[in-house]
């Protein structure tokens, strides 16, 4: 039997990059997995990749209304859900004085309030001593250049797998967060592109591997954090190859 048979996973922004990832590592384990994101193409690309025990839902995380719609296909879907990962987000790459309100909000929308009402919203389809993952970003540890919203919308949701943890924890279920360092998805390319190319050489010159990541190498972690650590809460694991940490 494969190793998560007949467990079921919503990832929010699973229809590309490192949620996708986790989606296919999940799903060729034996779970069956729901994914959400805006684009109808991407998220056709994503369903295809997935195959039958693949679902792709499209869903935006900055709107109430969507997140109360997903909440109702998954209960349609799959009953219950025994884990969650709210992954999708932006970037923002805004020096302090360019950042605008309308990019401010934009991102905190996506990045922080998306997360918190999906979990919330979700959270009664949850079996109990199911597993959430919120994706945080290293960029919360730091002060990065440009990166002043973008790092506060992860701080603020890297304090919500601990509180969410203690509100959640009484039906067993655990809220941890897994930050992302440098990992090669496209998507500075989509967001930046014309400072992605020296972006991702100053990344790979600052990481102590000396090269960016595989979202391969980041899909594990998700698994392990929804389902394999049944005493862990709260934490915040990096996989960002000991960029934060040496
Ligand atoms: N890759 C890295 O190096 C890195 C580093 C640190 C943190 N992270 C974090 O890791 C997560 C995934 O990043 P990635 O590199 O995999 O980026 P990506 O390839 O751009 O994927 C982002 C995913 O989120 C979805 N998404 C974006 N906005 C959304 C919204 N409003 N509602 C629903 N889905 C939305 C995207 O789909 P649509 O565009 O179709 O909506 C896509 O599926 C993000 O939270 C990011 O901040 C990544």
């Amino acid at each position: 039997m494969s190793r998560y048979e007949g467990k079921s996973v919503v990832i929010t922004g699973g229809s590309s990059g490192l949620g996708l990832a986790a989606a296919q590592y999940l799903v060729d384990n034996g779970a069956r997995v729901l994914v959400t994101g805006r684009n109808r193409d991407t998220l056709d690309d994503a369903a295809r990749r997935l195959g039958d025990n693949g679902i792709a839902v499209r869903s935006d995380a900055s709107s109430l209304a969507d997140i109360e719609a997903l909440a109702g296909r998954v209960r349609d879907v799959f009953g219950t859900a025994d884990a969650l990962v709210a992954n999708g987000g932006i970037g923002s790459f805004d020096p302090f004085f360019a950042v605008t309100e309308q990019t401010f909000d934009e991102v905190f929308a996506i990045n922080t309030k998306g997360p918190f009402f999906t979990v919330q919203k979700l959270a009664p389809l949850l079996s109990d001593g199911a597993g959430v993952v919120l994706t945080t970003s290293i960029a919360n540890q730091t002060g990065w250049d440009a990166l002043s919203v973008y790092s506060a919308s992860k701080a603020a949701l890297r304090s919500m797998a601990r509180t969410l943890s203690r509100e959640l924890l009484p039906r067993g279920i655990r809220v941890n967060a897994l930050s992302p360092g440098s990992i090669e998805t496209g998507k500075l390319d989509k967001e930046v592109p014309d400072k992605a190319a020296a972006l991702k050489a100053e990344f790979e010159q600052s990481s102590p591997m000396k090269r960016w990541g595989h979202p391969d190498e980041f899909a594990p972690a998700v698994a392990f954090l929804a389902f394999d650590a049944t005493y862990v809460a709260g934490i915040e694991l990096v996989v960002d190859g000991g960029e934060s940490q040496l």
